[in-house]
């Protein structure tokens, strides 16, 4: 038996979509129009055989979150401020987040990490912002290739994770989703091998059950980085493989929806 498969912590798999920067509203809304047909025949697996979660821009949170109701697909935003409210010119709130019923929210993406600066210390006082509130945080670490040849990968994923658990406490713990996603893998149609994948969710969830105890045994460890339909079902078969979340191959419905039912095989 698999440490997935131990009762008292079975973890549901989760297939996270990361649209980035792309689908408007009215495209969100005709993706929901082809996706949900395809979810609709396994409509009685979702929420405890799989889980299946759909980031879009913020523009599209509302319209897209109109088009989910009733369908157990859940709702997650990109990225959120860390303070409650005030004069932060183009930032969202957690409140403007639980207002639409947000389910999950991204924190620490890699390309929020690279392309807009962001630091451990800001996506800690995200994580904190989160603790306790009804949007669970989805913590992307993950090393860059210079890191990985230089063989600092579990450092670096470690020291990443480490910001978020010193920074917060047993509220974060029972909500907390980890995404694995190693920089190099992102958008380049490269991917860890399953082997790879597999030794670096090991030592996170070491490092989670040291830290946590007996609930880092039920959290979820998410890869990401070009998974696809092909590569997808060989990902999820890893034992602390319990999810993926998904950018470039989530954009088309057909393809996520292969997606999404591969972590049913694998469950
Ligand atoms: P990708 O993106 O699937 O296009 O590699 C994954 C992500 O950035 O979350």
């Amino acid at each position: 038996m698999t440490d997935k498969m131990t009762d008292s912590t079975r973890r549901v798999p989760l297939i996270v979509a990361n649209w980035k920067m792309n689908l408007t509203a009215s495209e969100a809304a005709a993706f929901a129009a082809r996706f949900l047909p395809r979810m609709q025949p396994h409509v009685e697996d979702l929420g405890t055989r799989f889980e299946v979660a759909i980031a879009p821009a913020y523009p599209a949170l509302e319209r897209l979150g109109q088009a989910l109701k009733d369908s157990k697909i859940q709702l997650a935003a990109q990225n959120l401020h860390c303070e409650e409210s005030g004069a932060f010119t183009g930032e969202v709130s957690l409140a403007m987040l639980e207002d639409l019923e947000c389910d999950f929210a991204l924190i620490g993406h890699s390309e929020r990490r690279q392309i807009f600066g962001e630091l451990d210390d800001v996506i800690a006082a995200k994580a904190r912002r989160l603790e306790g509130s009804s949007v669970c945080p989805i913590l992307c670490v993950g090393e860059t290739l210079d890191q990985r040849e230089r063989d600092a990968t579990l450092a670096v994923v470690g020291s990443q994770l480490s910001a978020v658990l010193d920074a917060t406490g047993d509220g974060l713990a029972s909500q907390l989703v980890v995404a694995y996603e190693p920089v190099w893998a992102i958008g380049t149609g490269r991917t860890a091998t399953p082997e790879m994948a597999q030794a670096v969710h090991a030592a996170i969830r070491k490092t989670l059950v040291s830290r946590l105890g007996e609930v880092g045994h039920g959290t979820r460890i998410l890869y990401g980085g070009s998974v696809k339909p092909s590569n997808a079902r060989e990902l999820l078969s890893q034992p602390d493989v319990d999810g993926a979340l998904v950018g470039g191959a989530s954009l088309d419905p057909d393809s996520f929806a292969k997606l999404a039912l591969a972590s049913l095989e694998t469950s």
